[in-house]
Order: C-alpha cells, then sequence, then structure tokens
C-alpha cells in the first residue's frame, strides 16, 4: 500500500477545488485516503511535482493516429483525402495491432487515464485495438466505427455484421476497464436502418453510442438534405440520443437543438483544437452549458493535432473564455461525467480508482490558479511525468 506525497489537486462538482500538500494513499487500486498526515507504509516522492486527477479524453480516433496536422480546405475534403484512405490500412490486423499500440502508449505518455475512442473500421482489428488497450493500461471506451453510405467500399459494414459483431464485443470486456461503445461515424455515413437498429441495440443492452454532430456548415445541409430534418432532430428519429450518448463538436447546433439534446441528457465531447484546424468554429460553450448539458474535452485526433489535452485546453480558451479551474475540472471530473465513469474515476476521492497524473512545474510554491494556468497555457507531455490507472503506473517519464 503505497502513498504518494505531492502537492494534490482534484476538482469536484460545483467547481470545488481541493489543493492539499499531503499524502495520496492507495490500497488495492483504489484511493484510501488524503492526507496531510505521514502514514506508516512505503513513500513515493513527488515533491517537486504535483498530482492531479489522469486526464479523460472524451473524443479521439485510433485509426487516425497517423495522419495529425495534414491540411485540407474542409472537413469533407480531409475525410476524403486523408482519414478513408487511413483507416482502410486498419483492415490489415498487422498494421492494427502496430499502431494501436502506438495510439496507446501515446495516450499514457500524455497524461490520459480515460479515452473514448472511434476504433477501426472493422471488428477483428477493433478486437486487437482492445488487447493493445489493456497491455497498456488505458481505461477505453470504444467501438468498431460502423458506417454504411458515403464511404469507400472497403469501410462498409452491413447491419446485420455490425449487430452480431456489437453482440460479441459486449460479453467479454470488464465494463470498468474497457467497455464497447456502439460508434456511428456521422449521419451523412449511416443509413437510417443503421442508426436505427444501433440506437435498439443500445437501448436492450444498455450501451453507450458515440457519434459526431454539427460540426461544419457543408455537413450540416448534407444532413439536411439527405433527412430533410436538423442534425439533432434526425439522431432523434433514430432513438441515437440518450443519457449515455457522446456526441462530438456540437459547434452550430440550433437553440432548439440544444434544448432537444438537453432533455435526452446526451452529452458533448468539446473539440477546440480540431475545430480550429479544419475551421469548423467555435462551439457555444456558455449556451451549452446554460441547458446543463455535460461537456467533455477531447482531442479529436487528427483533426485536432495534439494527442496531450492540455494544449487543447488553451484552444479551449482561446475559443471561449473560461477559467482555468472550469477548463481542468471539464477535463477531469466532467469528462468522466460524459464517459458514465463518474461513480468511479475522474477525482481524487475516497474511494475512487487511483487513475492519477504526475506533472513537473515551473515552481511548487505558486497558487493553485497560477499551476493551473501554466499548464493549460504552456503545457504539453513534457511536463507529464508519470501516468497511473487503477494505482498502478503505465507510463514513468525517462526525466523522473
Ligand atoms: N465526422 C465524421 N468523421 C469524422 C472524423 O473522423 N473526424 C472529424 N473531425 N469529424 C468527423
Ligand atoms: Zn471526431
Amino acid at each position: 500500500m503505497p502513498a504518494y506525497k505531492s502537492r494534490i489537486i482534484t476538482f469536484l462538482k460545483n467547481r470545488e477545488i481541493k489543493d492539499v500538500n499531503g499524502y495520496l494513499i492507495i490500497s488495492n487500486g483504489k484511493i484510501k485516503k488524503i492526507t496531510k498526515e505521514k502514514p506508516e507504509c512505503e513513500i513515493i516522492n513527488y515533491d517537486d511535482f504535483i498530482i492531479m486527477p489522469g486526464f479523460v479524453d472524451s473524443h479521439i480516433h485510433l485509426p487516425q493516429v497517423n495522419i495529425r496536422g495534414k491540411w485540407s480546405t474542409s472537413l469533407l475534403e480531409w475525410l476524403e483525402k486523408y482519414v478513408f484512405p487511413e483507416e482502410i490500412k486498419f483492415l490489415n490486423e498487422d498494421y492494427a495491432k502496430k499502431n494501436s499500440a502506438k495510439f496507446f502508449y501515446g495516450l499514457a505518455k500524455n497524461g490520459t487515464t480515460s479515452a473514448m475512442v472511434f476504433g477501426p473500421p472493422n471488428i477483428e482489428s477493433t478486437e486487437i485495438a482492445f488487447e493493445e488497450a489493456k497491455r497498456v493500461g488505458i481505461r477505453t471506451f470504444m467501438g468498431q466505427t460502423l458506417m454504411d453510405t458515403n464511404v469507400p467500399e472497403e469501410l462498409k459494414t452491413t447491419v446485420r455484421d455490425a449487430k452480431k459483431s456489437m453482440k460479441s464485443m459486449v460479453n467479454h470486456l470488464d465494463g470498468k476497464r474497457a467497455a464497447y461503445v456502439l460508434t456511428l461515424r456521422f449521419a451523412p455515413a449511416c443509413s437510417m436502418e443503421m442508426m436505427k437498429e444501433t440506437a435498439n441495440t443500445a437501448r436492450k443492452l444498455n450501451l453507450r453510442i458515440q457519434t459526431h454532430i454539427s460540426e461544419q456548415q457543408e455537413e450540416i445541409e448534407l444532413v439536411k438534405k439527405m433527412y430533410g430534418k436538423s442534425y439533432a432532430e434526425v439522431y432523434d428519429s433514430a432513438g441515437v440520443l440518450t443519457k449515455r450518448t457522446v456526441l462530438a463538436h456540437g459547434v452550430h447546433l440550433s437553440p432548439r437543438e440544444m434544448d432537444l439534446i438537453a432533455k435526452r441528457n446526451a452529452k458533448i465531447a468539446h473539440c477546440p483544437s480540431s475545430n480550429f484546424f479544419l475551421h469548423s468554429g467555435n462551439m457555444p460553450i456558455t449556451e451549452l452549458m446554460k441547458r446543463g448539458i455535460d461537456i467533455g474535452i477531447g482531442t479529436d485526433v487528427a483533426a485536432g493535432p495534439f494527442m496531450n489535452l492540455m494544449p487543447v485546453l488553451r484552444d479551449a480558451y482561446y475559443a471561449n473564455p473560461i477559467t482555468p479551474r472550469t477548463a481542468f475540472n471539464l477535463l477531469t471530473s466532467g469528462g468522466a461525467r460524459v464517459l458514465g465513469i463518474d461513480d468511479y474515476a475522474g477525482t481524487l476521492e475516497p474511494g475512487k480508482q487511483g487513475d492519477f497524473v504526475v506533472l513537473k512545474i515551473s515552481d511548487n510554491s505558486m497558487s493553485t490558479n497560477e499551476i493551473l494556468s501554466e499548464l493549460m497555457f504552456l503545457g504539453d507531455d513534457r511536463n507529464v511525468m508519470a501516468t497511473y490507472v487503477d494505482g498502478k503506473s503505465i507510463y514513468m517519464s525517462e526525466g523522473i
């Protein structure tokens, strides 16, 4: 039962923050307590650093790990030119294995402990990806990326195959460390039948759903042309909007669509770096928060160029002036709510799993706000000294 001596910062409900100089005691992978008194157990000294909850990436694409920073003029052009050809490569199981390992190791190195992941386009490579997630130790919520319309033939799945593979995957994952998420690429790439069948399966098996919504005007117009309704109404008519649904982007939602999302208690993954990269626009964070919609932060690799979530917080600030404490709150406890893991992860509190990150800062005597501000505006993977999931180290920097 080790204890980690450090300055420990955690973000709680209603924007509360705790900042304690003391000991984080871990027992059986869980947080036993945080105390100022020196405990009678092995002590690991992280005095020069700070500890905070592991980062939660609410939206990221595994088969895009190799195509970051590929400039293009619009979302739809970028998908055609870079994304689809690269995702086809993940049908090859050797390629999928090697690059899934690279992906999950990249998350660990960047302080991410939990992630909501769009997986490869086939079930075999998705299974391989889950094996690599387990080997590296990332808490992983992922599914095969489902598509059956408007994409290259190789990427398409039939509704029947998708249903079969969903069911086979669900049972052999523990649910807490790894869970299968029904992953619809987006309305332009999914038939109404596929969306409806997916939503039915989600309801029957109580599964999470993830998809994209309202990222760029051209895409929104395409959805309107295909289905004759607004984006949110299309998903709602298929039964896709549930309290376990995570919608990425939501940049151009109308007030009516936001009300509908709030009513269904669906969640939003805010991906500001991606929104800047593709010039998608600024997500109206205040409007969404006003409605009580849960918001997490997503890197959206590869439209988002950064695998590290600290530069994404910086971009969140440039998109909308939020305070560093709000930004880190959304990143950790907010992300956990979006992923539906807030009863056991996302904060450093007794009883929660030992998911935390050890970060280097310039000066340990700074105020809480100064520390968070420095990390938000200057932070990247070089600040990450160590990453722990369930109390076990999954990454250790050479600089430690
Ligand atoms: N919309 C549908 N697919 C994608 C994707 O892979 N990335 C982004 N940013 N948006 C999408
Ligand atoms: Zn995305």
